[in-house]
């Protein structure tokens, strides 16, 4: 398994370009399947969930030819219908290519995906949102299979969504393109990522309009034609990125992002005594920051607000900062998996239910602890930034899922990190 080490206090200098959103990229490769021909996707992020979504698509019969941060499907022939269990217990979000084998070929099978660290992450919406679509569902010893009512396609149709599920409203939206007539789709999910699953939709001749509202409507079409899009920067990446400045110390300029996709968690930055300066044109954010980091009260929730993906990753900085912050996870309902590794490094949290209370502690301590998912997992990252003497973070499989190479960017920026053969930390 993959190991890393960092010797913490070294202020970070410099600047980076932010790999392609992994959530983003996801939903658009599902999408390629629903066009009978060619999809070029560039600034591709070289990751885990990346490859196990190719795995994927190359299991239901599509070329995927990857050069560097390229990556073309050819979807021309498909030639099976069910998404394997080892796939979707892998990476949950596998689960909107069922809406997307509906459209194409009228059927599709998954397993039902389990819940993970951070919580139960049911799927109940995903299934309604199939059944308003017009497809039958079956559901028998943990599988799903999904098919049309005899003859008939997907159809246009009302959905309200009663909570704004990201991957609801990319099933929703994945299950409307092809279908006949129009889907209005309420309570919709406003993260970028799904703007930008919109944006390569309509590349590729898809009707849809509302991206960045709670309302979005599509026109289904017959059929879509080749296309070739560029993945946004990874605005989760970015943040954490802007954590580890905090973390740190130093001055960071993160490139390759949209400043206003990460308009809530630079607010945070600010507010912890942070200098960020944006260009929107530019599309840089240059985070400076030269003091221990002030306490502040976050609570995550749907875009616009705090992203409970960079809750973790702030939580670390937090730990090393110079005062009391309160975290209220709103998300999901276990995502503190974190605090007790971030307690091993000396950190003082008290976590119960959704709620964490931090009393910062500077510095913390080098310590051997364990990546329990991914962003936890990149949140032990930034606390070794702020921890004196050795920490060695084991299972980093988990960062890999998401991070093409967290010790290669921190690395450029003047960290003092590395990969280690688990042998040589024995
Ligand atoms: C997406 O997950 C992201 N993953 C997550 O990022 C992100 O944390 C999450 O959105 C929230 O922003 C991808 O895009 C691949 P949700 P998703 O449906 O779609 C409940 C990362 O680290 N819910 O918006 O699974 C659910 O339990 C990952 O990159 C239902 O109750 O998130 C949760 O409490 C982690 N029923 C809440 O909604 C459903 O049918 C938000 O989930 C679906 C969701």
């Amino acid at each position: 398994m993959s190991v890393i080490q960092v010797r913490g206090l070294t202020p970070l200098k410099g600047e980076i370009f932010i790999q392609g959103s992994k959530n983003a990229v996801l939903p658009m490769m599902a999408a390629a399947l629903l066009h009978k021909g060619i999809t070029v996707l560039t600034n591709v992020p070289v990751i885990r969930d990346v490859a196990c979504m190719e795995d994927i698509l190359e299991h239901l019969g599509c070329g995927c030819c990857r050069e560097g941060n390229c990556l073309i499907i050819d979807a021309r022939q498909l030639t099976d219908t069910h998404i394997p269990s080892e796939y979707v217990t892998a990476m949950r979000s596998s689960i909107v290519v069922l809406s997307v084998l509906l459209g194409r070929m009228g059927e599709g099978s998954s397993c039902y995906p389990g819940g993970c660290l951070i919580g139960a992450r049911p799927i109940d919406l995903h299934l309604m949102v199939l059944s308003k679509l017009g497809a039958r569902l079956k559901e028998k010893d943990g599988l799903i299979e999904a098919a049309l009512k005899d003859g008939e396609g997907l159809k246009g149709t009302e959905i309200f969504l009663p909570y704004p599920s990201v991957g609801a409203t990319e099933q929703a939206i994945l299950g409307s393109v092809l279908a006949k007539g129009v889907t209005d789709i309420h309570g919709a999910a406003r993260e970028p990522e799904i703007g930008q699953l919109c944006r390569f939709l309509n590349n590729m001749g898809a009707v849809v309009c509302g991206m960045g509202t709670d309302h979005i409507v599509v026109q289904g079409v017959e059929e879509l034609h080749d296309s070739n899009f560029c993945v946004e920067g990874d605005r989760i990446v970015a943040g954490t990125y802007g954590a580890a400045v905090l973390a740190a110390q130093g001055t960071v300029t993160l490139k390759g992002v949209c400043p206003l996709d990460l308009k809530s968690p630079m607010e945070m930055l600010v507010r912890a005594g942070a200098y960020v300066r944006s260009r929107e044109a530019s599309r840089e954010i240059e985070v400076t920051m030269e003091r221990r980091p002030l306490g502040l009260g976050i609570e995550t929730g749907p875009y616009p607000g705090f992203p409970t993906d960079l809750q973790s990753p702030f939580m670390a900085f937090l730990a090393a900062g110079a005062g009391r912050s309160v975290i209220e996870e709103k998300v999901f309902e276990e995502r503190f998996g974190t605090v007790d590794s971030l307690k091993q490094m000396g950190a003082s949290i008290c976590a119960q239910g959704q709620c964490a209370v931090i009393e910062g502690v500077y510095p913390l301590k080098g310590a051997t602890v364990h990546a329990s998912d991914l962003r936890g997992g990149a949140a032990l990252t930034v606390a070794a930034l702020a921890a004196e003497g050795t920490t060695t973070i084991r299972d980093c499989h988990h960062i890999e899922r998401g991070y093409e190479d967290i010790c290669r960017d921190l690395a450029e920026l003047g960290a003092d990190i590395r990969w280690v053969n688990e042998a040589c930390t024995l």
